[in-house]
């Protein structure tokens, strides 16, 4: 379901410049040679559908599960993108249609046990929403299951089974160091399963940058 209308009035230099520059909001120390080129060429094709530089085969209509060890850039990448995105919307009208360039939360899978530990299963109806696109950090790393009284659940289960239900209205991303085959370990096959279907899995490699730019 790739569906593709190539834009016409878009000044390409200048939407690069937008790219480049909400990497550099989220990062000031942002140096694109120590990123993956093909994921960023990627990232800026996924945004406009663009086939033509599509060079990680991405399904434009899924989103990203972004997995490495830590320190590779994959949290600050998704930043970046969501601060594109929202220029992106305002200069271009047409984008709001698009339901991948939706307002996009973003909250660590230890805030959202978090939540659901304070304030119980109510309290996560909001980010099940297909209202908004999410961003979920550190995947796997939240308290597992979380305990809100006596009651327990598996609180990143519970989100990604029902935002799979919204999959063609809203988009979810990932950050981990999971990889597909621990998903079913810690989630289920069934939703190991929905997770082929919900994201483009993408391995961050290479050393630590934080070693390197601190
Ligand atoms: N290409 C890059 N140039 C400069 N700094 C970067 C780059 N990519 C990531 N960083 C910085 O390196 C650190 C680790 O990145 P982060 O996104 O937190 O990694 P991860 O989420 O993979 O653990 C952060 O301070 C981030 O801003
Ligand atoms: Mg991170």
């Amino acid at each position: 379901m790739q569906s593709s209308t190539p834009p016409t009035s878009v000044d390409w230099a200048k939407e690069m410049a937008h790219f480049r520059a909400a990497f550099l909001k989220v990062e000031p120390r942002f140096d694109p040679k120590l990123a993956d080129r093909n994921i960023l060429n990627s990232l800026f094709a996924w945004v406009w559908r663009l086939n033509e530089c599509n060079t990680l085969n991405l399904n434009f209509d899924k989103g990203f599960w972004f997995y490495g060890d830590l320190g590779l850039g994959k949290s600050m990448t998704l930043q970046a993108l969501r601060q594109y995105r929202n220029g992106l919307v305002t200069r271009h009208e047409s984008k709001q249609d698009d339901f991948r360039m939706k307002g996009t939360w973003l909250k660590s899978a230890g805030e959202l046990a978090n939540i659901f530990s304070v304030e119980g299963q109510s309290a996560l109806v909001k980010f099940t929403s297909d209202d908004i696109n999410l961003i979920i950090d550190e995947v796997g790393r939240e308290p597992m299951p979380a305990k809100y009284y006596g009651t327990e659940l598996n609180v990143i289960q519970f989100i990604l089974q029902l935002r799979y239900d919204h999959r063609r209205d809203s988009v979810t991303h990932i950050t981990t160091n999971l990889k597909l085959e621990e998903i079913g370990q810690k989630y289920g096959a069934y939703i190991a399963d929905r997770c082929l279907e919900m994201f483009n899995f993408i391995e961050f490699k290479g050393a630590s940058l934080r070693s390197r730019i601190h």
